[in-house]
């Protein structure tokens, strides 16, 4: 029986995964690193210092320099996210969150952002997550379930109970790794390894999540 939702927020519930790949770019730029759309991928729905990691493909860094290059990344992620609003929710994704509370179900937010109680703010849509999971909350970084346990935990919940939606790859193994099921969105062959896939929340009904997990 399935009777809440987790939702991940960067590319999920709005498109700041495209700002994040932005300000890791301009970082990378201004370092001299070679760093593609392509090379993104694989940062996508990590924390950022495990993204900083894999944008230094190895190359050896004083602590400080480390925290200086999250601390510039993130303020030009910053920059950009002060002109969210309600119109950047991505297609069908109040209207989802809206239906799971119509039929009595929970929802969830579980992001690796330190971020996220910001732009959840800007999107005005506090009131209908009932419990939140973001980068302050567990040490454990996705591909950890750790972030997931945690909102379970909130939401008084066992894993085979939470349906975790998710654009990551990082994002789904956590799930996996959490017992939980999930709902992948975007290209197989990135979320191709969760329950379902769906390109988008566009469009996509509770009743057809609910399917698309035999519940
Ligand atoms: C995830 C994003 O939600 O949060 C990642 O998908 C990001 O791209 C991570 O690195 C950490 O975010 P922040 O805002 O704490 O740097
Ligand atoms: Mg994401």
């Amino acid at each position: 029986m399935i009777r809440a939702f987790i939702f991940d927020l960067d590319g999920v519930l709005t498109d700041t995964a495209e700002y994040h790949y932005r300000a890791w770019k301009r970082l990378a730029d201004e370092e001299g690193l070679p760093f593609t759309r392509e090379d993104n991928e694989p940062l996508r729905g990590v924390a950022r210092r495990e993204s900083l990691m894999l944008l230094l493909k190895g190359r050896a860094c004083p602590e400080e320099e480390i925290q200086e290059m999250m601390a510039r990344k993130n303020n030009y992620y910053l920059e950009f996210i002060k002109e969210i609003a309600p119109r950047d929710l991505l297609p069908g994704a109040k209207e989802l969150l809206k239906e799971i509370h119509a039929a009595g179900l929970k929802t969830a937010l579980g992001s690796a952002s330190k971020n996220a109680g910001e732009v959840i703010e800007r999107l005005g849509i506090g009131g209908l997550l009932d419990a939140t999971a973001d980068g302050h909350s567990v040490e454990r970084a996705k591909p950890a379930p750790d972030l997931f346990l945690h909102a379970a935990a909130q939401l008084g919940l066992p894993p085979a109970q939470c349906v975790v939606v998710e654009d990551a790859t990082a994002g789904i193994e956590a799930a996996k790794a959490g017992g939980f099921r999930s709902v992948g969105l975007g290209p197989p062959e990135r979320v191709g390894n969760a329950d379902a896939v769906f390109p988008s929340l566009a469009g996509v009904r509770l009743v057809d999540l609910l399917r698309a997990m035999h519940a």
